[in-house]
């Protein structure tokens, strides 16, 4: 007999209760909710499916733990408060579930304290950093686990080599390293793709560009703002020859006009239109579009140089990319098929010389006409990530892909899936999602200067460092300061940017986010910190305290954790893996921050009443196993977020 069938044997149920789709040794929840369903189905009458999914939250623990709003039930003729009464009253009773508490057409169901505890702080100190996800959820057939996973792929940050990682790569790279975790945690096979912006002309002038400005030197010690300084340059030459053109074209006019002699300015506009930044750049990326070794070989270097930078960033927020792509690597033959796919099926037309789609051809008002081909025959952005998402399919076979693009690429996306519609290509579109989110406003750091995600972290990091030593005290007993403000100041970017609806702008604000009070990262981090320091101190005080989690287990007496505190505590750590689902819902981070934050908030609140030090030895083990449970459920979500917790601040 497997442990929980023997504990709830204990309890005086014959059978674990489980509905259809419920995973009752993952998820207490699931219990709860089967239990009650039974005991429902038998004294309503009423068939378990129709009960089993009207059990729903409350938004707080005075209204119960589960909630039945009996209008749910769709019962007609009956009158809904009275039939709430009449459910009330035949509730049987159960050594899990208290007497139902009737609130006009409402039920709220309360889970009993004692039972509840000796099953959630068991589980959740056995599955350890598995407990709250469920990887039955990614499986292609649950009834048969060979079928294997279903396979997603996330495509995050995607910068553009040779210009300034912006804010809307900052937030694509934090939402989409957690979406990927998510699904991760919910059984998906996930690749995480970086879709590098590493095609087009500007490589032909940044290719030039290296070659009057650039050091080899500073290439390797610093290749992203090495490029991007060059590029700066080269384009300012480029800017200056415009207006120089510009320039000599109204003069040459003047002067015709006057009968006067203009072969001098047109000699000198002819060298600019031949030899200028422009044209050498147009030269140097048609030879990479043909293929010329050399041409490419210069390109590669810049690309690999970069990427191998951008690893070691974002390491620091625990992000490795399973696939570095680019528009650099869509094949031509790929373009091709979709342009040939796209004429043959009648949905592309020439248009000027052009390749357009005209999409409110088919319902699509908004998305108006788009471009697939320039006059000159080159691609587009739009073509790349035609050619890409075919190209994916292929090698991949993805169930689902999901684009982490800011919102104002919405119409990009849009034209792309629509595209791939209508050109024949549902069974692509229709797995593709487009996750966006909303700006980040006043993202300009202090010095101004901060163009790269490393800089932006390095100054956050100072910041956090200054906030830190305000408290002399604190300071003084951190091991390593740098490395921690280091880890603190990323957790205060990364939790300022989920704490909110992704769609929703928010303002780059240093001090609040830094700050240890309100909802920010160094809060969250501190009350991880502070259960690793309870257990580390009880420890070092007494120790002979069980070392092991089932020595610890089997020496905790649950019926010790009396107060209404401790009873709350074990509520919310009992609902994570239902948090969790719900999470891979809304697809948004701010699911799991708004239960991380009212979890420390309880917790905080309960120090003064459940101490640990200073309790009697077995009244300090059973609160020991409760806090140990509340540490692993808060670094959980933290991990799941993509957050270091740490161990001391
Ligand atoms: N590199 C693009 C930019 O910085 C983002 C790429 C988004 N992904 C895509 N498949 N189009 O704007």
């Amino acid at each position: 007999m497997d442990e929980l069938t023997s504990k709830l044997k204990g309890f005086g149920l014959e059978t674990v209760p489980q509905q259809p789709n419920t995973y009752p040794t993952l998820n207490p929840f699931d219990i709860y909710r089967s239990h009650i369903t039974e005991l429902l189905a038998q004294t309503t009458g009423l068939d378990p499916k129709i009960i089993y999914p009207t059990l729903q939250w409350t938004a707080k623990l005075d209204a119960g733990d589960l909630q039945l709003a009996v209008p749910a039930l769709r019962q007609k003729g009956k009158d809904p408060k009275a039939y709430a009464e009449e459910i009330g009253k035949k509730f049987p009773e159960s050594p899990l579930v208290g007497p139902p508490m009737v609130n006009g057409p409402f039920i709220g169901f309360f889970f009993k304290p004692d039972a509840l505890t000796s099953l959630v702080i068991p589980m959740i100190l056995t599955s350890g950093p598995s407990f709250g996800f469920n990887p039955n959820l990614g499986l292609r057939d649950p009834s048969n686990p060979k079928a294997g996973r279903k396979k997603m792929i996330v495509e995050f940050s995607s910068p553009n080599i040779a210009k300034p990682f912006h804010a809307g790569h900052l937030r694509s790279t934090i939402i989409g390293g957690f979406l990927a975790n998510l699904y991760e945690g919910a059984g998906w096979d996930v690749t995480r793709m970086n879709y590098l912006g590493d095609w087009g002309k500007q490589y032909g002038v940044l290719a030039v560009g290296f070659d009057k400005f650039g050091s080899e030197e500073e290439l390797l010690k610093n290749p992203i703002g090495h490029l991007y300084d060059v590029y700066v340059k080269i384009s300012k030459i480029s800017h200056d020859e415009g207006e120089e053109m510009k320039a000599l074209k109204e003069q040459i006019t003047q002067a015709k006009e006057k009968g006067e002699d203009s072969a001098e300015l047109e000699a000198k506009l002819k060298k600019i239109q031949d030899e200028g930044v422009d044209e050498q750049a147009r030269k140097y990326f048609k030879r990479m579009v043909d293929g010329d070794p050399e041409a490419l070989g210069v390109w590669k270097r810049f690309r690999e140089l970069s990427i191998e930078k951008y690893k070691k960033t974002y390491a620091r927020l625990n992000i490795k990319y399973d696939e570095y792509s680019g528009e650099s690597q869509v094949k031509d033959e790929s373009m091709d098929a979709a342009a040939k796919m796209l004429e043959e099926s009648g949905v592309s037309e020439k248009s000027e010389g052009a390749v357009i789609v005209d999409l409110t051809k088919y319902n699509a008002k908004k998305l108006g006409k788009a471009l697939v081909k320039k006059k000159d025959g080159t691609s587009l952005y739009l073509t790349r990530d035609i050619g890409a998402a075919a190209e994916r399919f292929e090698k991949y076979h993805f169930d689902k892909m999901i684009y982490v693009v800011a919102s104002q690429q919405d119409l990009h996306l849009a034209q792309l899936f629509k595209i791939m519609e209508v050109m024949g290509r549902k069974d692509i579109s229709d797995r593709c999602q487009h996750i966006n989110f909303g700006m980040v406003l006043g993202m300009s750091t202090r010095k101004g200067t901060a163009k790269f995600l490393d800089d932006i972290l390095e100054e956050v990091g100072d910041k956090m460092h200054e906030v830190m030593r305000k408290n002399d005290d604190k300071y003084q007993q951190i091991e390593d300061p740098v490395k921690t403000a280091d880890t603190l100041g990323i957790s205060a970017v990364m939790v300022q940017d989920m704490k909110g609806k992704r769609i929703n702008n928010y303002s780059f604000d240093m001090d609040r986010m830094c700050s240890f009070e309100g909802d920010t990262g160094p809060y969250l981090q501190y009350a991880h910190a502070r259960l690793c320091s309870i257990q580390r101190k009880a420890r070092a005080a007494n120790p002979d305290l069980p070392a092991t989690t089932s020595d610890l287990l089997a020496a905790a007496d649950f019926s010790l954790l009396k107060e209404t505190h401790a009873h709350d505590l074990v509520r919310q750590l009992a609902s994570w893996p239902d948090v969790f689902i719900n999470t891979v819902k809304t697809q948004e981070p701010a699911t799991v921050l708004t239960y991380l934050f009212k979890m420390a908030h309880a917790l905080s609140s309960s120090y003064d009443v459940l101490q640990v030090i200073g309790s009697e030895r077995e009244l300090m083990v059973s609160r020991l196993a409760l806090y140990g449970a509340a540490l692993q459920v808060l670094g959980n979500g933290m991990r799941l977020l993509g957050l270091n917790p740490v161990e001391r601040m």
